[in-house]
């Protein structure tokens, strides 16, 4: 399975920044690992005209391929400007946007039936994992979130603990081959064949500093990056540690 390196900006990022991001084609030209950027949807476009060895990713999409719904954008025309991967269910459209586990599943569903690949985010909240909840949590999100009919066609999983993202704070090594054990362990069991190939991401203030430790942990096969992906030589380090990994 071929590692991935995920770029998430959320709503940051500009034309100048996508512009000065695309050094990075020429630093990892002959990546041995997949490097994708999802920039906010309006920079998709200029992000494609600009990036050829880097994929460029969605931040969402929405459940159905068309219709009254003001604002969204469908995985139909994701799929229409060249997209190739999809974040869905991340902790801020969870969050914000009351995004339920099976809202989630309709949209990785909605993204393969349009040919993207839905990278799923799953991931406790502090107050789950003081009181012990961690694993539970997960098991209910990928019950949730996951279907045999995902089967079909790739996706990708990016554990990202809810408090470690944009804290500063990342789970101990062992925190994190807990929960990516358990992932891998869950794929095994419920989707067989597919578990080996489908990458399990870790997410939450992974930083050029922090990338080497984590990229050692077993069954992490690459990260979703926040804040650092918008940084050339941040990002750059982060995909060079993944590379040697
Ligand atoms: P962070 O964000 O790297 O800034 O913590 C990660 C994410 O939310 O995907």
């Amino acid at each position: 399975m071929k590692k991935l390196a995920a770029g998430n900006w959320k709503m940051n990022g500009s034309l100048e920044v996508l512009a000065e991001l695309a050094k990075l084609e020429i630093r990892h030209k002959e990546s041995t690992v997949n490097v994708l950027i999802c920039p906010p949807a309006i920079y998709i476009q200029t992000a494609l005209s600009l990036f050829s060895s880097i994929s460029i990713g969605a931040q969402d999409c929405h459940m159905y391929q068309s219709g009254a719904y003001t604002g969204n954008i469908s995985a139909e025309m994701l799929a229409d400007l060249g997209v190739n991967y999809v974040l869905v269910g991340h902790s801020e459209r969870r969050i914000d946007h009351t995004e339920t586990d099976s809202m989630v599943l309709q949209k990785a569903l909605a993204a393969q039936t349009a040919g993207i690949k839905p990278i799923i985010c799953i991931g406790e909240t502090l107050n789950q994992r003081e009181s012990g909840q961690t694993l539970n949590v997960i098991e209910k999100q990928m019950n949730g979130s996951l279907h045999k009919d995902l089967t079909s066609y790739p996706f990708v999983i990016a554990y990202e603990p809810v408090w470690a993202i944009g804290t500063g704070h990342v789970p101990s090594s062992q925190q994190i081959a807990e929960v990516h054990n358990f992932c891998r362990n869950y794929l095994e069991h419920n989707f067989h064949e597919i578990a080996a190939n489908t990458p399990l991401l870790y997410g939450g203030s992974v930083k050029g500093s922090n990338a080497k430790k984590i990229f050692a942990i077993p069954n992490v096969d690459g990260a979703l990056v926040g804040a650092a992906s918008l940084k050339v030589d941040d990002f750059s380090s982060i995909i060079e540690a993944l590379e040697k990994s």
